[in-house]
């Protein structure tokens, strides 16, 4: 034998991690962990305890604590003691705790990993080489922005408590996104892992014992769904962020509904990989590997859909088999192997139930003659092709090593099947040509489109979804507010409970009200505006609008549900203004304000029969002045570019949401319309309003100001009516992308409930007064940043 056919002859030979280390430290544990509370191993009060396995053997590796509320309620304790202090030591002492917190993991690097694959199975070449680096990156990015907090947020303030959920997959480097940010804005953490991977987080304990981080401001409870739901209902908590599947996301969502607490969610995906004729075809099968493979593709932002443009749809899948022969699948300590085991039982048996599935439905069921371990949870890498795009297996999320097959004939084709999916968390985009894959990845709804390149994290990119894969980013400048607030907004006073309209309840108008006296301008009947047009209401019923004095100012259509569906529809199909230039925008708005200029005196004299004089003037002021605010952001509020540590850019994009319910606040009917439809429009969505419920009259001055300024029809539509029933329809209605409502209390939450449905994004004032009048409070990049979501495009750049 030559030594070329030797070479080519040569096996793997068994190249196993050393687990002696990690062994050790179980043992120095007794093999039994209780909960991290206020810097102290506490037993659970209910003394319950459950084991966690190797998922490669089946072996126990441990006993941890079966977490209750009593100790959930022991950890908040502990956390709301901590976080008064935590909040004001200096942002260098800050700084330095989250320094020492990176330099003590990359210490420990080998042991967390060996840890890491033990409890969940993933191989050690990526515990070790991706999973524990990124953790140590992640702790220090944040270290970093500890230290510039007050310069780079000056206005803003920490959530306060902030309740973390995590799931298996990256166990601790889904600690790391939760965690770094927090503490580095100066939050308190109560941090409840997987039930089947707890073990690097009780690690992490004992590192924040190491470095002497300050009792309680990291607590971690352990326990299953049941402890991360009374996470999820304590009264004390501020804020929950969770990872996990979107069932349990919008479980979380209502549960919290109820309440102020912030929520940031990063759920599920059926990302596309999507492979153009001209790309290079060797490339994208490696990028494959790590699409689909890495973890076992038990990955959120797993590549489990591939589409093809279907030249080169044959020998991509001829390469594709190719290369899944030679991946390894064994023992996950082994350096040499590519799959390791699936976390647990349960998981296995749904990713054969959705495989069978997926063949009962047609798809063709591909899988290399590989050597299998004889024990312990393990799925050879899979490929299904002939797969419909509405099959099951193209449309839920298999989270294991399953890639389903598609085809497509043109770039539209590809990215309308690309968005034809509830999720949008993530997608890959391979074609040497600069011009097709920039102009897909515009187009894709995800939060994160990778260019020729796939799976690539870092702490200063935002990573998150649209749509259904949650809201909310982790890394990057936007990650930091999910846990910061303004700190005007969390003193602000409530609002009163806003009192119902005369009439609301009854099934007609309001006509049978008190006759009253009548103003002089009484015809003035205002219609709905829908799509550039005025319209009748469905109902063909009015309500009254009386002034201060109980007067009778006029009428305004009583819109109902099927208003709303049209409104809706119009707002669609104005889409394509969110291709307009930010220049166009702004062109607009500035017209918009020389045109509110113009007719200053009667719309002052109009709104002041509702609101007095002094308020209406003001308001006509003010709002000359949003609106040139709004123009001046148009082509200012823009992305960045960042420059993670590899052969990359990333170009975050500030993209807008869709189409946005909003409902205006009762009290200040012209100011508050402008500073709350004119981010929405300025960021490229459309929106649906409905207007202030104390003076909807104020829709014909504004209809008349949007057809004189061309605006195109749909942008800006109105629906007039009660704003809570409203509310309802337009917070339930699955074609509404986001809720904008800042009416009282009551309202704030309902938005939330009852927008539970497709997870859609809502901003509110959480019932607290807002002083419009107020720049600081009434406009900027808070309202911008609720009016966008952040796309990051990765794009390879240098070598
Ligand atoms: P899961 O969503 O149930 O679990 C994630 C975390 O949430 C765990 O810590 C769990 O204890 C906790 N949890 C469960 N129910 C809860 C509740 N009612 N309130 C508060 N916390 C709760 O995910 P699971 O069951 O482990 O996996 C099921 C499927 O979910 C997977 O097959 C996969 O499709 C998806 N998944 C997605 C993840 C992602 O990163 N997007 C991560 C894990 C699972």
């Amino acid at each position: 034998m030559s030594i070329a056919e030797k070479f080519a002859a040569m096996e793997y030979g068994p190249a196993p991690e050393d687990a002696k280390e990690a062994l050790t430290w179980l043992d120095r544990h007794s093999r039994r962990f209780g909960h991290f509370i206020n810097g102290a191993w506490r037993e659970p009060f209910a003394r319950e305890y459950v084991d966690t396995t190797d998922p490669s053997t089946g072996e126990r590796l441990a006993s941890v604590a079966q977490g209750s509320s009593a100790d959930i309620d022991a950890a908040v304790q502990a956390a709301r003691a901590a976080f008064p202090k935590w909040q004001s030591i200096t942002p260098h002492a800050r700084a330095r705790y989250m320094y020492a917190l990176a330099r003590q993991v990359q210490k420990h690097s080998r042991r967390l990993a060996v840890l890491e694959t033990m409890d969940n199975g993933k191989p050690i070449r990526e515990s070790r080489d991706i999973d524990i680096p990124l953790v140590a990156r992640h702790f220090y990015y944040h270290a970093g922005w500890a230290q510039l907090l007050p310069q780079e947020f000056p206005d803003y303030t920490a959530c306060g408590v902030v309740g973390q959920i995590i799931p298996w997959n990256f166990p601790l480097l889904m600690l790391a996104w939760k965690i770094a940010p927090a503490l580095a804005t100066g939050n308190a953490v109560v941090l409840k892992p997987a039930e089947f991977t707890p073990l690097t987080a009780l690690a992490f304990a004992e590192i924040c014992q190491e470095v002497g981080l300050p009792a309680g401001v990291v607590n971690i409870v352990t326990g299953d769904g049941s402890t991360g739901e009374a996470l999820v209902k304590h009264p004390d908590v501020d804020k929950i962020a969770f990872t996990g599947s979107t069932e349990v996301g919008r479980a979380i969502r209502s549960a919290t509904a109820q309440s102020h607490i912030r929520l940031s969610l990063e759920l599920g995906g059926k990302s596309p990989f999507i492979v153009f004729e001209d790309a290079d075809l060797d490339s994208a099968v490696e990028g494959l590997v790590d699409g689909i493979w890495l973890n076992q593709g038990q990955v959120c932002c797993a590549g489990s859909r591939l589409l093809m443009q279907e030249s080169i749809a044959e020998p991509l899948i001829a390469k594709i088999r190719e290369r899944m022969i030679t991946l390894r699948v064994g023992p996950p300590l082994d350096k040499g192997i590519d799959i390791g085991a699936i976390v647990a039982p349960v998981q296995l048996e749904r990713i054969q139930r959705l495989v069978n599935q997926g063949v009962a439905e047609g798809a063709t069921c591909w899988q290399p003659q590989t050597e299998m371990p004889s024990r312990g949870l393990y799925f050879p890498p899979t490929l299904l092709s002939n797969v419909h795009p509405s099959s099951m297996v193209a449309q839920q999320e298999i989270f294991g090593p399953v890639l389903a097959a598609m085809t497509f004939r043109t770039p539209s084709e590809a990215v309308e099947l690309a968005n034809n999916t509830a999720y949008g968390l993530a997608a890959c985009v391979w074609s040497e040509s600069i011009n097709i894959a920039l102009h897909v990845s515009a187009q894709i709804k995800a939060g994160v489109v990778w260019v020729n390149c796939t799976n690539l994290f870092d702490a200063s990119c935002g990573f998150g979804g649209y749509r259904e894969s949650g809201y909310g980013r982790e890394g990057g400048r936007e990650g930091l507010l999910e846990y910061l607030e303004p700190a005007w907004f969390k003193s602000a006073p409530s609002l009163p409970a806003a009192k119902p309209s005369p009439g609301e309840n009854a099934d007609s108008d309001r006509q049978t009200a008190n006759p009253a006296p009548v103003s002089a301008e009484i015809d003035r009947t205002v219609k709905l505006y829908i799509g550039g047009k005025q319209a009748r209401p469905d109902s063909g019923y009015s309500m009254e609008v009386r002034g201060r004095n109980g007067q009778i100012l006029g009428e305004v259509p009583l819109g109902n549900r099927k208003d709303i569906r049209n409104t809706v529809e119009a707002a669609h199909k104005a889409a394509g203004w969110a291709k307009t230039t930010a220049h166009n925008r702004a062109q607009i708005l500035y017209y918009m304000a020389e045109n509110l200029s113009q007719r200053r005196d009667e719309v002052a004299h109009r709104l002041s029969a509702a609101v007095g004089e002094a308020q209406a003037s003001a308001e006509v002021n003010s709002g000359i002045e949003r609106i040139f605010s709004y123009a001046a952001w148009a082509d200012k509020f823009d992305g960045a570019v960042h420059n993670p540590p590899f052969r990359n850019i990333a170009i975050a994009m500030n993209e807008p949401i869709g189409a946005v319910g909003i409902i205006c606040p009762h009290e200040v009917p012209l100011l508050g319309f402008l500073s709350l439809v004119l981010p929405v429009v300025v960021a490229g969505n459309t929106a649906v309003v409905v207007p202030s419920e104390t003076y909807p009259l104020i829709t014909g001055d504004l209809y008349q100001l949007f057809d004189t300024s061309d605006l195109p029809g749909g942008v800006v539509n109105i629906v007039t009516g009660y704003s809570s029933q409203l509310l309802k329809v337009l917070a339930e209605h699955d074609d509404v992308d986001a809720i904008w409502c800042f009416t009282d209390q009551t309202s704030a939450f309902a938005a939330k409930s009852f927008s539970t449905g497709n997870l859609k994004q809502v901003f509110t004032n959480e019932g607290r007064a807002i002083d419009w009048f107020d720049v600081k409070q009434g406009e900027g990049r808070w309202f911008l940043q609720h009016a966008t979501q952040v796309k990051n495009i990765w794009v390879p750049y240098g070598e």
